[in-house]
This record gives C-alpha cells, sequence and structure tokens, in this order.
C-alpha cells in the first residue's frame, strides 16, 4: 500500500445542520461510538482533515478540533507524515462480539423453489476451503510459475487501451479464444472456430451455462455414474431427472441407460478420461454414443478436464471431433492444467446457439476477468503454456510412481489399487468392507484428504473407495504421509 493511502470513507456520518448539537459533537459522538463498536478497527487510518471537512461540507477547523480532542482521550494516534489511525491499543479492548443470529420466517416451507433441496444438499463444495495432501484434482500448486505469471498479468494490465479494464468482450477475450481454438487444434485434434467458443470463469460455469440456456424441468439427463459432482448437481438444481448411468470397461453404459431410462436432452460425459474411475471411452463407444444422440435430437456434453495429462501412448482425438452434427459441446478447463484460482474455462458451442450463451453469460454475471485472459492469451501463445504443460506432465508421472511405490510398501493389504495412465489421481480400493465415507473422515482427521468414491455416486455403487490425488503432493512427502495412512487406517479396521 502506498504511504499516503487514503482513509477509510466514513460514509455513515451523518451531520444534521437541523439539530441543536453543534457539528464538532456530531462527529465527535460518531467517531468515537465508531470505534467503541468496532466499526472502525484499530490501525484503521482516518481521512485527512481536508478530505473529511470536503466529504461533509463542514470546516477543516471543526474536523481538527474533532480528531486532537479524540487524539487526546486515546482513541486516535497520529504518524507524522502518513496520518491520523484508530489507537492500536484499543486491540486490548473487548469489543461486543456480532453474533449472526438465523432467523428463518415460520411459513417459509412451501414458498421456496424445488431447486433450494439440491443446493442445500450438493456436496459439491468440498472443493472450497484448505486442501490436505491428496486432495484429487488439485494441480502441483508448490509448481506454480507465479513469476512468469506475473509478468503476463502485469503486461495485460498495461495493455495501452484499456479495454482490459471494462468488461470485455461479451462471448469473452477474443485473443484468448484464437489462442484456445489454436491449442484445441494441436492438442485435441479438434477443428473449431474461434467464434464458436464462449470463455467461463472454469468449466462449472458452462455446466451452468448450457443448464441454464437448454434445460427446462423435468428433463431427462443421463449422467455418469460415478461422474462429476458439481455439474450434476446444478442439473439437478435447475429441475432436471439426472439419471444414473454405470460405467464399464469402454465407459458410459449405453445400452444400459437405453434400457432403462428416458430419452435424454442431455448427456454427461467424460470420455478421455472418466472422472474419477479414469477409463477412456472406447472409439466404438464414442461413435454409438453420436449416433445415438443424433437419432434421438440429444446434446452430450464433453468435459475434457484433465485430457493434457496422459502419461502413456496417445490421447484419442476429443468426442467432439468425431461429431459432424456439432450435437457436442466441448467444456474445458484451466484448473487443472494451470490452478482453479485462474477461474478461466470455456465451452465450444454450435454456431446458432453463440449469441443465446454470451447473453446468458452476461445475465448470470459470472464473466471471467479480461485481464487474466488477455494474460492467458499471449501465455499460450508464447508457447509458455505447452512447456508448463510438459513440465507438469513429467512431474506428475513421478509423483504418481512415488505414491505407487509407497502404497506398495505399506498399504498393499489394506488397499487394492493400481497405477493410472492419466489424469492426476489413483483410485485406491478398500480390502475391509468399511465404508469409504468413514474411512474418508478418520483420514480427514490425520490430516489426509482423500475422498470416498461414493460421494462421486447419484446411485451407490458396490464399491468402497478412496480417491487419492498425486499431482498435488511432492515426492519427499509422500512416504512419510502414506505410512500416516496405513497407520491411521490400521487403526480402524
Ligand atoms: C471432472 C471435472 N470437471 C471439471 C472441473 C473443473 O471445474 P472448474 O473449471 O470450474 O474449476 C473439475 C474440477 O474439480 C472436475 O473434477
Amino acid at each position: 500500500m502506498p504511504k499516503s493511502a487514503s482513509g477509510a470513507l466514513l460514509s455513515t456520518v451523518e451531520i444534521d445542520r437541523n439539530l441543536k448539537v453543534p457539528l464538532y459533537k456530531q462527529l465527535e459522538n460518531f467517531l468515537r461510538g465508531s470505534i467503541l463498536d468496532g466499526m472502525l478497527k484499530p490501525k484503521q487510518k482516518l481521512p485527512s482533515s481536508r478530505e473529511l471537512a470536503e466529504d461533509l461540507g463542514i470546516s477543516r477547523i471543526t474536523v481538527k478540533s474533532v480528531y486532537e480532542q479524540l487524539l487526546a482521550e486515546g482513541y486516535l494516534k497520529s504518524k507524522t507524515g502518513s496520518g491520523t489511525y484508530v489507537s492500536e491499543d484499543l486491540e486490548l479492548f473487548n469489543y461486543k462480539k456480532l453474533k449472526a443470529v438465523m432467523i428463518k420466517p415460520a411459513d417459509v416451507e412451501g414458498k421456496l423453489p424445488d431447486r433450494v433441496d439440491p443446493i442445500n444438499l450438493s456436496r459439491a463444495t468440498i472443493r472450497y476451503g484448505e486442501t490436505a495432501p491428496f486432495r484429487p484434482g488439485l494441480p502441483a500448486l508448490d509448481k506454480f510459475p507465479i513469476k512468469s505469471w506475473n509478468k503476463y498479468i502485469f503486461n495485460a494490465m498495461s495493455q495501452s487501451d484499456r479495454y482490459n479494464l471494462g468488461y470485455g468482450s461479451l462471448n469473452g477475450s477474443k485473443d484468448l479464444r484464437k489462442s484456445i481454438a489454436q491449442h484445441l487444434a494441436d492438442a485435441r485434434g479438434l477443428r473449431v472456430d474461434a467464434e464458436q467458443i464462449v470463455i467461463t470463469s472454469g468449466a462449472q460455469q458452462a455446466f451452468v451455462l448450457i443448464s441454464f440456456a437448454l434445460l427446462k424441468a423435468g428433463d431427462t439427463v443421463w449422467y455418469e455414474n460415478p461422474g462429476h459432482i458439481a455439474g450434476r448437481d446444478v442439473m439437478k438444481a435447475m429441475g432436471a431427472s439426472v439419471m444414473p448411468v454405470p460405467i464399464d470397461s469402454e465407459g458410459l453404459n449405453l445400452d444400459y441407460a437405453k434400457n432403462n431410462f428416458e430419452l435424454p436432452k442431455l448427456i454427461f460425459a467424460t470420455p478421455s478420461h472418466q472422472h474419477p474411475l479414469g477409463i477412456t471411452m472406447s472409439l466404438a463407444r464414442r461413435l454409438a454414443l453420436l449416433k445415438f444422440a443424433s437419432s434421438k435430437n440429444s446434446w452430450i456434453i464433453e468435459d475434457d478436464y484433465d485430457s493434457e495429462f496422459r502419461y502413456r501412448g496417445r490421447p484419442l482425438p476429443a468426442l467432439s471431433a468425431l461429431d459432424e452434427e456439432r450435437r457436442v459441446f466441448y467444456v474445458g478447463t484451466f484448473s487443472k492444467a494451470l490452478c482453479s484460482a485462474v477461474r478461466l474455462g470455456y465451452v465450444v458451442v454450435p454456431e446458432w446457439l453463440i449469441e443465446t450463451f454470451a447473453k446468458a453469460m452476461n445475465l448470470l454475471g459470472q464473466n471471467a476477468s479480461p485481464i487474466t485472459a488477455a494474460a492467458l492469451a499471449q501465455y499460450i501463445n508464447d508457447g509458455r503454456f505447452a512447456e508448463h504443460i510438459r513440465k507438469m506432465r513429467r512431474l506428475y508421472r513421478d509423483r504418481r510412481d512415488t505414491l505407487i511405490e509407497c502404497l506398495n510398501q505399506d498399504c498393499s493389504d489394506l488397499l487394492s489399487f493400481k497405477s493410472s495412465d492419466a489424469g492426476m489421481h489413483i483410485i485406491a480400493d478398500l480390502k475391509s468392507d468399511l465404508d469409504d465415507e468413514f474411512v474418508y473422515k478418520a483420514l480427514l482427521d490425520d490430516g489426509i484428504e482423500s475422498l470416498p468414491l461414493s460421494v462421486y455416486c447419484l446411485k451407490p455403487i458396490k464399491r468402497s473407495a478412496l480417491v487419492l490425488g498425486f499431482s498435488g503432493v511432492a515426492r519427499k512427502r509422500m512416504p512419510g504421509l502414506v505410512r500416516k495412512m496405513s497407520e491411521t487406517l490400521r487403526s480402524i479396521h
């Protein structure tokens, strides 16, 4: 903060010239009261006497005399050359605690829309807050290229036209859309016109957007089970009937869904790397899925959240690359390849829906930051993004191998697991008949944050397993953490 930063705005001071109380007394009472109530905090800076006099339309001498009085009483301190502050001695003062009281009106039941229950019951919030080792989906934050990224943000802020300091373009930064189109051709075999891309603040916003624009209450959605929690829950909240489609060795089990559920308006799938089981959808299943969607007039969401991280073999091109009818909404995110705090993702939409999606984005009011978008566009164009992916690929492969080694050493009698050719986590099945949610909680108490497979399930499946993220844990920490994990598991068996 610059040395001469301005003080508090004091927007709630009210000076009433009609009162009998003199102006200086009104201001003095206000400031003293605000300090005692804790509205003004110890060490908080007050505006200069000139600024406050101007704001309130009173004389500077009046403000000065009030400040002097409160300085004499010990409420304020002045620092030469810096300004007037609330005294830090008041930190010891026992402020009345502000207590949030939950008042729920008695007759509220029945008045709230049906979506409130799915919102309240959602466990997608699991991704917020502090993280502990082995949280799935967490990239190597310790290796995030902070210095280089800062330069790109700085340059984006400094661009001469100041365009980035406004709302930017309705469907997101043109530069970023172009860079993404180029990246998709290079990395995913997808030929996409930059105009078809809508920039979002993460993949989740793309799911919200699709649900908001396309789903009616009662529409059927076929959704992978187990599957991505937050995407599923937003569709439920929008009133869709979300049907749990099991996963077999080729991916989403299309025949099961055809035989058991009503025809879908929308199908949600993670073909490159099923989330969280890790299966790659076979080519035959991809073609069958597209053919089915075409014959039944359904849409498909292809969530391609972590396809950058494949450690063996070449990735299959995206499902979208086989889609000649534009039935697939291809969704990508930078939350895994960079980090979730950049809040950037995108959705590729059919031409005739571009405007609807862009306008829906605006109504939802969650547009991504044009500054971050401009920074990322340049980061991709300079080859830095590809460089980062290559680095992370090597790092994650090593982290995965170390995790497997450690598990083999300490947990092979407790867990059954195998290495994975892609992604950022492995699945470890419990060899005991313990409930995975119970095990998850016990491990969390000991500072280890796997997720239970059951949390990904809309309909329970006959597996009790832990989802263990390896990408976010440094190799040297793994032996100790896995040993701890084995001790905890043994103690609850
Ligand atoms: C399967 C899957 N899709 C998408 C996302 C990305 O979410 P976002 O881009 O909103 O951070 C995640 C993140 O947890 C995920 O696990």
